[in-house]
């Protein structure tokens, strides 16, 4: 059997925004999505076995035990089912000569915003490598990935994938027409943040089209959007290297008008950001897509951390406590 992890991942600023070269700044979080690959004899390998997430195709089976939001697996299941043969034809692997089980599990929850279709990708092509000795090093698991998540994201900026693949705090560029750049970012001490979860499923790729769209359309008013974004990650950047919490805090908040100017925020996630704010985070905006998923609210301290997850579950919404820069 062959066993490997991707990394949930956190965007605290730059989303969709990176689509479009613009600067990033994304970490791993402490919840990952752990695959495993069994080699199977030709002619034995078993039927899907029908519950949630679970499927098939020329050669491979996958049953998904990861924990998920309600609906997930079933409306994502094209993209899923796209995504697994995607790395497989990314990693030159051919199951029709090579039959495989494959099983899903870990403790990243399987829902839009914490970078769980890429976290997939990684841990598959993870598994395969130690399986079948591959001799795959991190740069080619995440050219892997990357193409693998395309069937969730159409054209990703590479910045989910890149985050699962090599953990830590990144600085994350995609140059236009080059290759992207990554850099680790280190910060004084670990950073602790929650992240609220509005139980709707998102679709990426439809939130990166419309943005697209209303960019072309409206390309005066993008622009100047666009250009305080790029100021934000810069300020941010230096502002995380000075371990200066409130500047940090304060640009997540600009960050998060941004992304309601560019209108893929959601009520929901306004919701919880001004759940977060009430009770003392440092700052607070959506990651990811938007349109649902995830929120991340700044929470150096373990007290504020703790009123502010418990707040947003006395509201109805899901909270993850976890920590960034590790
Ligand atoms: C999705 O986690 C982040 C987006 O910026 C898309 C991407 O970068 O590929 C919305």
């Amino acid at each position: 059997m062959g066993q490997g992890a991707g990394y949930g991942k956190v965007i605290l600023f730059g989303e969709h925004f990176v689509v479009h070269g613009v600067p990033s700044i994304a970490s791993a979080i402490d919840s990952t999505t752990v695959a495993k690959v069994v080699s199977v004899p030709a002619g034995q390998l078993p039927a899907p076995s029908g519950a949630e997430g679970s499927m098939s195709g020329d050669g491979w089976v996958m049953e998904d035990d990861r924990p998920a939001n309600p609906g997930y697996k079933a409306e994502k299941f094209p993209q899923q089912k796209k995504s697994i043969e995607l790395v497989f034809q990314a990693a030159g692997f051919d199951p029709r000569k090579r039959p495989v089980k494959i099983h899903l599990g870990g403790d990243l929850i399987a829902v839009g915003g914490v970078g769980a279709s890429a976290a997939v990708c990684v841990s598959v092509a993870r598994a395969l490598d130690e399986e079948f000795k591959l001799g795959f090093d991190d740069k080619k698991i995440n050219d892997v990935a990357f193409i693998g998540d395309s069937a969730y994201a159409g054209t990703p900026s590479g910045i989910d994938n890149t985050a699962s693949t090599y953990g830590g705090l990144l600085w994350f560029v995609k140059n236009p027409g080059g290759p992207s750049t990554m850099d680790q970012l280190k910060i004084k001490k670990p950073l602790r943040i929650v992240m609220g979860n509005t139980l709707l499923t998102t679709n990426t790729e439809a939130a990166v089209a419309g943005v697209r769209k209303r960019k072309a359309e409206q390309p005066a008013k993008y622009e100047a959007i666009f250009s305080r974004a790029r100021d934000i990650a810069n300020l941010a950047k230096k502002a995380l290297a000075a371990y200066d919490i409130a500047e940090v805090g304060r640009l997540m908040d600009e960050n998060h008008s941004l992304l309601q100017e560019i209108e893929v925020s959601h009520p929901k996630l306004d919701e919880l950001v001004a759940i977060a704010r009430a009770n003392g985070a440092a700052g607070a905006k959506m990651t990811g897509g938007g349109l649902g998923g995830y929120m991340v609210a700044l929470t150096p301290e373990k007290a504020v951390q703790d009123k502010v997850a418990a707040a947003m579950e006395k509201a109805g919404f899901k909270a993850l406590k976890t920590t960034i820069g590790v």
